[in-house]
């Protein structure tokens, strides 16, 4: 089975993105745009893994502990790596340094597990398409510029996901296989 690592994104914040797609969409239908239900904040891709090690996987998250919720800002759209050879269009998250110390605390649990190391820095994101052609069109060019410092809304997440991803003919469809709660308050209420 094919795993990750996400925070999950509420209701209102995903309508709230959800409304803007329809016009990014129409400025550039050639990218592959990703579904709302789909919208997700990846903490750690896991990859494929057979099924009996999830029970090992679940442990260590189970033991991560953070002492506060994380407060998450989503605002403006970029493009990685860049404009000239662009993969993924994302909205940016403004968060407090929590956020990358909760990445790399999921990372380094995992790693004994024998789940690769991260190489690259932790650049928190929301994937909301995936480029076929490494090209961006004028329009869609023009709604990036003209979303530079549009605010989506913000969330505090007081737990992480483990999501099992299958990938379907018409695109991934993501599962919730646990749940984790990593502050205090959250580990006294379950
Ligand atoms: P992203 O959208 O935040 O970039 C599930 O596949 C999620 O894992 C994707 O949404 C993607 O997060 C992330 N991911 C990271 N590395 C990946 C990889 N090598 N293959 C597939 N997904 C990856």
């Amino acid at each position: 089975m094919r795993l990750f690592v996400a925070l999950a994104i509420p209701e209102d914040v995903r309508e709230k993105l959800a409304a803007l797609l329809p016009e990014l969409k129409k400025a550039d239908p050639a990218p592959r745009w990703i579904p709302p239900q789909n919208l997700h904040v990846t903490l750690k891709f896991i990859g494929e893994v057979a099924l009996e090690r999830t029970t090992a996987i679940c442990e260590a998250l189970a033991e991560i502990h953070i002492d506060q919720p994380m407060h998450l800002e989503f605002r403006g759209l970029g493009l990685f790596p860049n404009i000239r050879r662009p993969s993924v269009l994302w909205i940016g998250i403004e968060s407090s340094e929590d956020l990358a110390r909760l990445a790399s605390t999921i990372d380094r649990a995992l790693g004994p597990l024998g789940i690769p190391l991260e190489t690259k820095p932790f650049v928190p994101h929301l994937t909301i398409a995936r480029f076929k052609q490494p090209q961006v069109s004028p329009a869609l060019g023009a709604e990036i510029a003209k979303h530079q410092s549009y605010t989506f809304g913000t969330i505090s997440a007081a737990e992480f996901h483990l999501m099992e991803s299958t990938l379907k003919s018409g695109g991934a469809e993501y599962t919730t296989l646990r749940s984790f709660r990593f502050t205090d308050q959250c580990k006294k209420d379950s």
